[in-house]
């Protein structure tokens, strides 16, 4: 997070990758001659109208409008940050995403890379805390109490906070700016009613008297700390608040630990307790991971199926496990693609994962995952309980229940399993139940850009052509027109001109990234994706006329301009020579020629 992402440094991953493997990951394509087809992922659809275009790298659908190149459509589809997204392709590239230091807009960033400087500290402190403080006995003997060795709580990184006011700050709360750092990282609290100018007094640590147990992010940077009362006390688990670093909907405990073991047992365990993510790791299962007190969110699945195809949930048995686990198939519906598998496990009352690994041992826990229902089951299960089956109006309750669930998965083998089983319980036929309410409820086509409205300005054309033709360059053939062009946008023409001038196997999209952050970004992708039906034998020529239309349109507009001046007042020495070489028709003679 310390600093800006140099643009020379997106400009070679977008080099580096090819949009189609990017997209086809995720959204299998087949090819269609010179492109590649599916159905869109952004919008309810029949027949494939999402086109990826390997030699622009971009996608557009002709359906809802998408648009835009592999970061756009990882921002779009997994839902990504821009960084984030850099940072997913540059990981499948192979590359390490470099930042740049200082310079005046990037204070935040700058300032975020060193509150995990910090937080990374603070971690260390409470990990040496608990091998040399006098009160940590305690907690060693609550952590051997509770079965964990020494190896993995080092593996954990698990810590210790004295019960103390001030032991962290006083630690590292060295100068104002360390005290705002910490405060900012969630790591003290300020005082109710204290002035800002009373030192170290007025604040005090958040975690004391606790075990702690720092939480990652999917990076394995320290970015928060969760801190579990071993003696009396209330909460029984405190953790970081949100801060900068630190978003409980985004981050899984463990996740940075469990990758490899996700990758090689090809699925992830999801469990609600940090204890059960550490004590699971230490009896061998090592794919899990703990949501940080909250429901699971569509991010976390995301993060979950980018590293295995299957992700089990863990609840407790009773009613309440049993709600959080419907709450949890309802998020990830909608993530359900073919080829993605959901288990539902229900531990006996009474009992959490920690407790059940203790007794049974790591592969009986194992074999209860194996055993975890699927998510069918666990849907059918669920609502057939609640209606009667025997009654006609019984079984129209369940389509009504069950119709809005099926419609939010993704077309597929999946949706239409599930509609079969569907149609085999309510005795409708599969045309039948198309006519039932609920189907409705399936993601609306949503239009999500507007079209361009009819013919384009010249100008508009050049710079479509150009975005998707950048080996256009190369053919202009009076280049001092392209210095004469005054209008709006023509800055940004020439600025593509000697982008593709730098780099002559530019694409569309790594022009289009050059533009994420200039304001006219959003219009150079409608661009990119404008119907010019401009044949391909005939390009070259279109693009330089359109030039000399530019030039000739600018002409007429500046001639117009000083005649009208002329007649108000007289015009000065080179005004008046700039008229007469416009009223020569300069530009005329420049199309013909
Ligand atoms: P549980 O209450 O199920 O605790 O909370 P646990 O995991 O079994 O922990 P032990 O075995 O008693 O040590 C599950 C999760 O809910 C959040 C924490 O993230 C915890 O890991 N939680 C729970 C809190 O945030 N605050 C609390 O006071 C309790
Ligand atoms: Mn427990």
């Amino acid at each position: 997070m310390a600093g800006k992402i140099p643009s020379s440094f997106i400009d070679s991953l977008m080099a580096r990758i090819d949009i189609v493997d990017v997209i086809d990951n995720r959204v299998p394509l087949t090819r269609k001659g010179r492109e590649f087809q599916a159905c869109c992922p952004f919008h309810e659809e029949k027949t494939p109208s999402f086109t990826v275009s390997p030699a622009k790298q971009f996608y557009h659908c002709f359906g809802c409008g998408a648009h835009g190149t592999a970061i756009g459509f990882l921002m779009e589809y997994a839902n990504l940050g821009f960084v984030e997204a850099i940072e997913e392709l540059a990981e499948t590239a192979g590359m390490e995403v470099p930042r740049e230091q200082g310079g005046g807009g990037q204070k935040k960033d700058e300032s975020a890379g060193q509150l995990l400087g910090l937080v990374d500290q603070a971690s260390n402190w409470f990990q040496q805390q608990l091998r040399s403080h006098p009160d940590a006995r305690k907690a060693i003997a609550y952590l051997k109490g509770r079965g964990l060795d020494g190896r993995i709580c080092a593996h954990f990184g698990v810590g210790f906070a004295p019960d103390s006011w001030d032991g962290l700050l006083n630690e590292l709360g060295d100068s104002e700016i360390r005290r705002d750092q910490l405060l900012k990282a969630g790591l003290v609290i300020r005082k109710d009613n204290s002035d800002s100018k009373s030192g170290n007094r007025d604040m005090y640590d958040r975690f004391r008297g606790r075990v702690i147990f720092p939480i990652e992010d999917h990076r394995g940077r320290v970015v928060a700390f969760g801190g579990r009362v071993f003696g009396e006390g209330e909460p029984k688990y405190l953790n970081s608040p949100e801060t900068a670093l630190f978003h409980k909907g985004a981050e899984l405990y463990g996740l940075h630990r469990a990758r490899r073991a996700i990758g090689s047992e090809n699925r992830s365990v999801v469990v609600e307790g940090y204890m059960d993510v550490v004590s699971l790791a230490q009896f061998g299962v090592e794919n899990s991971v703990a949501t940080l007190g909250t429901a699971t969110t569509r991010t976390h699945l995301q993060r979950l199926f980018r590293l295995a195809p299957e992700i089990v949930f863990c609840f407790d048995g009773d009613r309440a496990g049993r709600d959080a686990a419907w709450k949890a198939m309802q998020v990830a519906l909608p993530e359900m693609q073919d080829g993605r598998q959901l288990g539902f496990l229900f531990l006996p009352d009474g009992e959490d994962p920690d407790s059940i690994v203790r007794n049974e041992g790591g592969d009986a826990f194992k074999a209860r995952v194996n055993d975890a229902m699927s998510l069918d089951q666990f849907m059918f299960d669920t609502l057939l309980a609640q209606v009667d089956m025997t009654r006609m109006d019984g079984k129209a309750r369940l389509m009504s229940m069950a119709q809005p669930l099926v419609g939010q998965l993704p077309e597929g083998t999946l949706r239409e399993m599930m509609r079969s089983k569907l149609s085999s319980l309510s005795g409708l036929s599969a045309e039948q139940m198309g006519s039932v309410p609920g189907k409705q409820s399936a993601p609306r086509l949503r239009r999500r850009t507007q079209p361009l409205e009819g013919a384009l300005s010249p100008l508009a054309l050049a710079i479509a052509m150009l975005l998707q033709n950048p080996s256009l360059a190369q053919t202009i053939e009076r280049p001092e027109m392209v210095e004469q062009l005054t209008l709006k946008g023509a800055d940004h023409f020439r600025s593509m001109l000697s982008q593709i001038s730098a780099s002559p196997d530019m694409n569309t999209a790594r022009l289009l990234e050059y533009f994420r952050e200039s304001g006219v970004h959003e219009y150079l992708q409608k661009l990119a994706s404008y119907e010019t039906s401009i044949d391909e034998e005939v390009l070259e020529r279109h693009f330089n006329d359109t030039l000399a239309t530019i030039v000739s349109q600018q002409d007429e507009q500046r001639r117009l301009a000083l005649l009208e001046k002329s007649r108000e007042q007289e015009l000065e020495g080179a005004e008046k020579e700039e008229l007469l070489e416009l009223l020569k028709g300069r530009s005329q003679t420049m199309v013909e020629s």
